[in-house]
């Protein structure tokens, strides 16, 4: 049988069923459904019944007024956000925002096609077209030119080409004409996403080695709107507990306890702020799931109990083979339950993992998931919170598993190749649902490596087995950035590189670029080098310390930045392409990897080696954040870089409510608010929020959450009622301003006065002989005024002139 490419042909038949379109073309169906005013479902099949893929979509199509009219040539439906005109013969179709504009559209010619099982979007490419997101994939910012698999993959020691990584999200943002749109594909076979590669930019496509055409098309009028429709698609995160913002400490593996006993002494000793430290495979009889050698760690309990007193939580590592070993608890309950993912003679599929000859849970269904979260009372008996879910591609010696291997997802029985992208994210589900299940009302975190679109319900995700270089943090970034793009807003990568070894410089630069990161752990392989922060000597030392202290004085706008991620999937890092899309030269040199750590402060990481540095501001005014320096965007900049002075600028009207140091998020702050505000003639906004941090009270009101505003043309600052029942931490607020010439304040009617203090938002590296070949710098704010006044909850007016 030779087959050739068959495109869809003319509309034979179609019924309108209150919003649904659904009909006939050739001998293919096809559904179309709005889901909101900006959403659009297509199903294009060619089977009986439409396929159908429960995990990822968490929205219901909503009842909304539409119009639909249908003429000899085409059906038209219309929202208040987008058009979708259907042409007849042949079935293609395009979109177009509200205003008439052309959004995206099928390529006339080929349309929707298939090549035996493999079913194909083909797109035309518009002249300027740029392509964003795809979440973890290699390569630059804009995709166009380039093309990418969706195949979940264990993919070490991985670079800058390497396609497919090991979390799939087939979902991208097209710029067309500088109006985005996203395009979600919905389908878990192995996918392939093309930008114009290899085709000298005639089209652009999508295809699904197998079941049905199942995209959602997304009207946004920006990026983010764009992010935010694809976040009620596929769901937010939920709010994480406050320990996992603060710094993590990992490698492969502590061990024996006192091993981790001395980590977690010598961060306290060496004030070194951190709140999580990994027990990676070795803290396992055999590296089996589910267990403690006895020998290593013979006494877990008090260990976690120890840990806790010190302001620690204690995170291990999950993976799914459970080893063959009869008279191993787990395996035999497994056996018995019988959740093991089999050939389809019914014997259980085996391969080497960790632990030698394994059995795969089958986390798609139900019962294998009931099964894991029963299973996980052996850790959260022990006081456990945390579990890092690792090998979840799945990943298995030899990374082949036959195609025929069958998993039960959610009732379908269907082979490996509709299920294996989803696998890991079934995995996190579990172990999220079975911590939830066990810990009652407080907060687990979960860290994933593989995943799918929707995992950020259930999960951080870390970038896997990355490498020690310069390219690899930028690549990290991007990928961190990238995620955001794909509903994925907490991410992070191993700092220092995971496979080799850093030098001291990178492992600065590293951390320092991390400290802005959502996810913030250094990780590295097994027989290499100590990488803690107190590893490379004593100038990285100090470089790492203030850095993470920082990282601790940001907690309360990176903890409102995680709350507006939970409310509406907005990134937390943000790529340029989200707020400056239409800027052609953020696509390009350092740009590609900036990014900025919610609204206002702009990171530009560098790479270590670099004297001097090429960066790129975008439009607006910027203050260098280490010293107030102000500076005109939309320009290219070089600057002198070192070790340990990351470019970080904050934007004009920037509203940054920061704390004091703490040596863990446990600890209590000294209760004073320390609001920074940078002037310009623009109007801003900043949500803040609080709460327990560690329970989902915040469901039922118990959160402080309060908007602030600045205005620099009519002069104020306001902060908002309180919202909520729960009473702030902060008891004092004090206002620094930044590039403020106006001396006369007012707060709520009452002259306010005017103070000045040296401040260091990063302190200099000053407490051991300095390098003598380099001036160390001194990053004094000095006399920054500032006023402040109690942290009351009614509303908050400030007022100058
Ligand atoms: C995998 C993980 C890595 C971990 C190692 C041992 O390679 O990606 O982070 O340290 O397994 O568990």
């Amino acid at each position: 049988m030779n087959f050739r490419n068959e495109s869809l042909g003319a509309i034979t038949s179609f019924q309108v069923l209150n919003n649904t379109i659904e009909g006939e073309a050739g001998n293919r169906k096809f559904r179309l459904t709005p889901y909101n005013h900006n959403i659009v479902r297509v199903q294009v099949s060619k089977y009986e019944t439409f396929d159908e893929y429960p995990f990822s979509v968490v929205m219901q199509p909503e009842n909304i007024a539409t119009k639909i009219s249908d003429s000899s040539e085409e059906i038209l439906l219309t929202t208040e956000a987008c058009e979708m005109k259907v042409s007849k013969s042949p079935f293609r179709i395009s979109f177009y925002n509200r205003q008439g504009e052309l959004l995206n559209e099928d390529d006339p010619t080929f349309g929707i096609s298939w090549l035996g099982e493999e079913v194909t979007n083909y797109k035309s490419l518009a002249q300027d077209e740029i392509f964003l997101g795809m979440g973890e994939k290699s390569g630059g910012l804009n995709r166009r030119g380039s093309s990418y698999d969706n195949w979940n993959s264990d993919a070490f020691g991985f670079n800058n080409d390497t396609d497919p990584l090991y979390v799939s999200t087939p979902f991208f943002i097209g710029v067309r004409e500088g109006r985005p749109y996203g395009i979600f594909l919905d389908n878990t076979y192995k996918s392939h996403f093309n930008f114009g590669t290899s085709n000298n930019d005639r089209f652009s496509y999508f295809s699904a080695s197998g079941g049905d055409l199942n995209y959602y098309f997304i009207q946004g009028d920006t990026v983010n709107d764009v992010i935010q429709q694809y976040s009620k698609l596929t769901g937010t995160i939920q709010m994480p507990p406050k320990w996992s913002l603060g710094f993590q400490q990992c490698r492969y593996s502590y061990y024996p306890d006192h091993e981790v006993y001395n980590i977690a002494d010598t961060f306290r000793e060496k004030k070194i702020p951190a709140d999580v430290i990994y027990l990676d495979i070795h803290y396992m009889k055999d590296y089996m799931a589910f267990t403690f050698d006895n020998e290593r760690f013979p006494n877990p309990k008090a260990l976690i109990e120890k840990l806790i007193s010190q302001g620690f939580k204690v995170v291990v590592i999950l993976d799914p083979g459970i080893a063959t070993k009869k008279g191993y608890g787990t395996y035999d309950r497994g056996l018995e339950k019988d959740v093991f993912v089999k050939y389809p003679d019914g014997t259980a599929y085996e391969a080497s993992v960790w632990p030698g000859n394994s059995h795969f849970t089958d986390f798609t269904d139900k019962k294998g998931r009931d099964w894991w979260a029963d299973e996980l009372k052996f850790y959260t008996d022990l006081g456990l919170e945390g579990f890092w879910n690792d090998m979840n591609e799945p990943a298995c010696w030899g990374q082949d598993i036959p195609d025929m291997v069958e998993f039960d997802y959610d009732g379908q029985q269907v082979t490996h190749k509709k299920a294996r992208n989803v696998y890991g994210f079934q995995m996190v589900r579990a172990t999220y649902e079975g911590a939830r299940k066990q810990i009652g009302n407080k907060r687990p975190f979960t860290l994933t490596r593989s995943g799918f679109s929707g995992v950020q319900r259930y999960s951080a995700v870390w970038t896997g087995d990355n490498v020690a270089g310069d390219d690899h943090m930028l690549l990290g970034v991007r990928l961190v950035n990238s995620l955001g793009m794909a509903g994925v807003p907490v991410a992070g990568y191993d700092v220092g590189g995971f496979v080799e070894e850093s030098s001291p410089q990178l492992f600065s630069r590293w951390l320092a670029v991390a400290t802005f990161a959502p996810f913030f752990r250094v990780h590295s392989m097994v027989n290499v080098r100590d990488s803690e922060p107190w590893a490379y000597g004593e100038e990285v030392e100090e470089i790492s310390r203030n850095y993470i202290n920082l990282r601790y004085k940001l907690m309360p706008y990176l903890y409102s930045l995680f709350y507006r991620a939970y409310q509406n999937g907005t990134p937390i890092n943000k790529s340029l392409a989200v707020d400056y899309t239409n800027d052609p030269e953020i696509y390009h040199g350092n740009a590609q990897h900036e990014f900025t750590l919610g609204d206002w402060l702009l990171v530009c990481p560098t790479t270590s080696q670099q004297e001097y540095a090429k960066i790129y501001l975008p439009e607006g005014n910027w203050y260098r954040f280490f010293t107030d320096e102000k500076v005109i965007g939309a320009q290219h900049l070089v600057i002198e870089t070192s070790m340990e002075d990351l470019p970080v600028y904050a934007k004009e009207g920037a509203i940054i409510p920061l704390q004091n140091v703490v040596q863990n998020t446990q600890e209590v702050h000294d209760g004073e608010m320390k609001l920074h505000i940078y002037h310009g003639d623009v109007e801003t906004s900043q949500q803040y929020f609080e709460d327990d941090g560690e329970t989902f009270d915040f469901e039922q009101e118990a959160f402080y959450r309060r908007q602030m505003t600045f205005n620099g043309n009519e002069k104020r600052i306001v902060l908002s009622e309180k919202e909520g029942n729960f009473q702030s931490s902060f008891k004092r607020l004090k206002v620094y301003l930044h590039g403020f010439e106006s001396t006369e304040f007012q707060i709520n009617g009452q002259k306010a006065d005017l103070s000045t203090e040296d401040i260091r938002l990063i302190e200099p590296v000053t407490e051991f002989d300095p390098l003598p070949q380099r001036d160390k710098k001194n990053y004094l704010i000095s006399d920054i005024n500032f006023i402040e006044t109690d942290f009351i909850d009614s509303e908050i007016e400030i007022i100058w002139s």
